[in-house]
């Protein structure tokens, strides 16, 4: 078996998550090819192309192509990959890049509704609808930043922070579903509007977003803290 041969067995046989962890071009390539490596980021790549009827060797071979891009063409491929990235640098990333743009694009959000629901376009509740589920989101980002952040970067594992991890895990799927079947139902009745599909432009956006940060979140960090209480003889 030739050494490409047996790479190719090596990733097939890798989760989808940790491949997207490992190499930033994957993200890319896997949001294009329809492989979720977020709520399925422990399904190895074999499986995660049987599912969606993919053939294995011409998802790799995308993402080699995309890896061997330069800088320039496309910078977001040549970053550092997570998977090397500290617990304090992955902490950062995702509380200037990511929290910081869901607050951005929540307000955004906030303002459409509002005059979504002034152009009678949805009903009068639909605002506060829509700022009720970013107070949950920002209820979620604030209990990361303030509670389960602060104790990994204590470095002491501990019951709590394994707690913590499990459920802010179970919130990223709850939320996801959320924002999904708020854009479902939504589209029907604002497609045709300029406002409206500004609005649904936004939610793409977020929920875009949200695949990485959710990503970076559940199968990177919160798995460290899960693997690291296992070890310490913490985790129950
Ligand atoms: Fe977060
Ligand atoms: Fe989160």
């Amino acid at each position: 078996m030739s050494a490409h041969q047996e790479e190719l067995e090596r990733l097939l046989q890798t989760p989808v998550g940790q491949i997207a962890a490992e190499r930033p071009a994957a993200v890319v390539v896997f949001r294009e090819a329809g492989i979720n490596f977020w709520t399925e980021g422990r399904r190895t790549l074999e499986a995660a192309c049987a599912a969606q009827r993919l053939d294995p060797g011409k998802v790799v071979a995308q993402l080699e192509r995309r890896e061997r891009q330069t800088p320039s063409e496309n910078p977001q491929y040549q970053r550092k990959p997570p998977a090397h990235l500290s617990d304090a640098e992955l902490i950062r990333q995702i509380e200037s890049g990511h929290h910081s743009f869901a607050r951005i694009v929540l307000r955004r959000l906030e303002a459409l509704a509002e005059r979504l629901a002034r152009r009678g376009l949805v009903a009068a509740e639909f605002p506060a609808e829509v700022e009720l589920l970013s107070c949950r989101i920002e209820e979620h980002l604030v209990r990361e930043e303030t509670l389960l952040f602060p104790r990994i970067l204590a470095g002491a594992p501990s019951l709590v922070t394994r707690r913590l991890c499990r459920e802010l895990r179970e919130e990223h799927h709850f939320l996801y579903a959320a924002l999904e079947d708020l854009r479902r139902e939504l589209a029907p009745q604002v497609s045709q509007d300029p406002n409206g599909t500004l609005f649904l432009h936004c939610l793409d956006e977020f929920l875009e977003d949200a695949t990485v940060h959710f990503h970076l979140e559940s199968n990177l960090l919160f798995a460290r803290v899960e693997r690291s209480t296992r070890a310490s003889g913490t985790g129950f």
